[in-house]
């Protein structure tokens, strides 16, 4: 059965929505309805103690609130609840404190702008300096946001979808310098003051550290946006014309020609969720994964017959060029590694094997140890003379959702993630990279950076938001119980340590030296695995399968006449 997640899967035609259903007749009878009143969303203004919360509030975040009315989301909407509320009560029946803990910190982290939800904070940090963590982060949020609409509350990813489309059409400026009319903020923030109505700021790089735009804003926009129609059945929101005008600025962004000579899209350091110098300039990994991402779900949600027809050919040409690269120079695996280890150099012409001129001895040793038998993993970078070799989540998750892999690729993904345990899940998943820089390199490659030292938050560090990615590309692969140790690991730790950010050290077991405490995403990425893992039709949201009409697979070989 295909992973797909709409609507229509609530059919009572459907053998799992009819379990579904008998299942939720169970939970009825099981649940105490008066209870439920006390759920819907709520603007948090006051934090109180644990010891003043009532079993009601203790009970409410682990269950779905009362369904959102029908005049409000739309029928397929309230069948989607249903099914989300079928599953949904396990954790009432038994319930998780860890989970209990984190709805409500969740909720807490709402932000409103003239009374509507429209995103969460960063970080909820009594203690640290906020910086910019009480800020609204478009990749942070959306995590958030699939909890939401997992939960049956998809008005707020839908509000925040709108109010950062509305963000994009600022004029974007850096010193006397215009940034592109596409570019979505990284993050904003509600100001809140009594004498007026709210108001906002927003930052597209100009007030950011190392002033870099957000690259992957977009793209996790488009996607949120497909996620959000999927789940929903709403297409009234992607059909708009100022979305369609949005999602077609984005991509003009990203399509335009230059001098490029790779499809791939070249990037300056620290442009995504590794948003500071950590040497990921040039082609990252996780740009080109949810580029090519973001193009398959933009295919999905443009309008031909709205100025959509253009760009949907253009996409086309470009998955299958970006496609055919990453598969071939970015992929790694024994094979592949003891070939660049024989490769010769100087080779002019279409002809040469070694088209990029990598330079053998600039293989690292680790990577020697790291490569086991039996797997492989997309590569960091690949530039002239230049390949980092570091592994990088986040690009080899979503390869595995956006089926930029083949199959056989994210099998073998997934065959190292279980073979180099230790290295990337250890006491706390999971790496963000691997391995970290120290020592001279650290210094050439972070400029010093005191806040990336080895094995320290971006350098190496363990970051318990990309459980959701991990379990989403674990259900897709078929390997659930990977996700399940995992999520056990964080699971002991996690409400208990309040939430961090990040953890250091080699096998992630302390708590960030710098690691905000009550950071949304820990809470979110979290919440997203135990239910994915619980209803795996959620998958579906974040999941393309394979476009099966995609022009024949390219060989090395023959690569430049295509
Ligand atoms: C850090 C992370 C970034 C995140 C931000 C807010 O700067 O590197 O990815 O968006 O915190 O949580």
């Amino acid at each position: 059965m295909p992973l797909g997640f709409d609507a229509s899967a609530a059919d009572p035609s459907d053998t799992a929505s009819r379990n579904g259903d008998a299942h939720l007749c169970d939970l009825i009878s099981d649940i105490d309805f008066s209870k439920l009143v006390a759920l819907k969303p709520r603007p948090i203004e006051t934090q109180r103690s644990l010891d003043e919360r009532t079993l009601s509030d203790l009970v409410s975040p682990g269950i779905s609130p009362l369904p959102p009315s029908r005049h409000e989301i739309g029928e397929n909407f309230s069948m989607n609840w249903f099914r989300s509320a079928s599953n949904t009560p396990r954790s009432l029946l038994d319930p998780n404190p860890a989970m209990i803990d984190a709805w409500e910190q969740l909720r807490r982290s709402l932000v409103y702008f003239r009374d509507k939800p429209i995103g969460t904070i960063a970080a909820n940090d009594p203690v640290e300096e906020s910086l910019n963590y009480n800020q609204v982060f478009v990749r942070d949020f959306v995590p958030s946001a699939l909890a939401f609409i997992m939960n049956g509350e998809p008005e707020i990813a839908k509000n925040f979808l709108m109010k950062t489309l509305r963000l994009q059409a600022w004029e974007k400026r850096i010193d006397c310098f215009t940034l592109g009319e596409g570019v979505m903020p990284a993050s904003f923030k509600v100001l809140h003051d009594p004498s007026r109505t709210d108001t906002m700021i927003a930052d597209f790089g100009e007030s950011a550290i190392g002033r870099v735009a957000p690259v992957d804003s977009g793209f996790w926009w488009i996607i949120l946006l497909r996620a959000y129609v999927k789940a929903t059945g709403d297409h009234n929101l992607s059909d708009d014309p100022d979305c369609q005008r949005g999602i077609r600025l984005i991509l003009t962004l990203c399509l335009s020609e230059g001098f490029d000579t790779f499809p791939t899209l070249l990037c300056a350091d620290g442009c995504c969720m590794i948003d500071r110098r950590m040497g990921i300039y040039g082609y990252p990994i996780e740009i080109q994964a949810l580029f090519f991402m973001a193009l398959r779900c933009a295919k999905f949600l443009l309008k031909p017959e709205a100025g959509g027809k253009e760009f949907i050919e253009r996409i086309d040409k470009r998955l299958h060029a970006l496609r055919y690269h990453l598969r071939s120079y970015f992929w790694l695996d024994f094979q592949q590694l003891n070939n660049i280890y024989r490769y010769k150099t100087e080779e002019y012409s279409h002809t040469a094997v070694n088209k990029f001129n990598v330079i053998p001895d600039s293989i690292p040793d680790w990577v020697f140890d790291f490569m086991p038998m039996k797997g492989g993993y997309f590569i960091g970078n690949v530039s002239p003379a230049r390949m980092d070799f570091r592994w990088f989540t986040i690009g080899n998750c979503v390869a595995i959702l956006s089926s930029l892999t083949t199959p056989e690729q994210a099998t073998a993904i997934m065959d190292l993630i279980e073979e180099r345990w230790d290295d990337l899940i250890g006491e706390m998943p999971l790496k963000v990279t691997y391995p970290a820089l120290e020592g001279h390199e650290w210094k050439i490659v972070t400029g010093c950076d005191p806040k990336n030292t080895r094995w320290s938050y971006h350098n190496g560090g363990s970051w318990p938001v990309l459980l959701w990615l991990l379990t989403a590309a674990c259900i897709k692969t078929g390997r659930p119980q990977i996700a399940r140790r995992a999520i056990e690991i964080a699971e002991a730790r996690l409400s208990k340590d309040g939430w961090p950010e990040y953890y250091d050290g080699k096998t992630g077991r302390y708590i960030g030296k710098q690691a905000r405490k009550l950071q949304t995403w820990s809470i979110a990425g979290y919440l997203v695995a135990k239910m994915m893992l619980e209803d795996p039709s959620h998958l579906g949201m974040v999941s393309l399968e394979e476009d099966k009409k995609t022009k024949p697979y390219l060989t090395r070989s023959n690569s430049w006449t295509c």
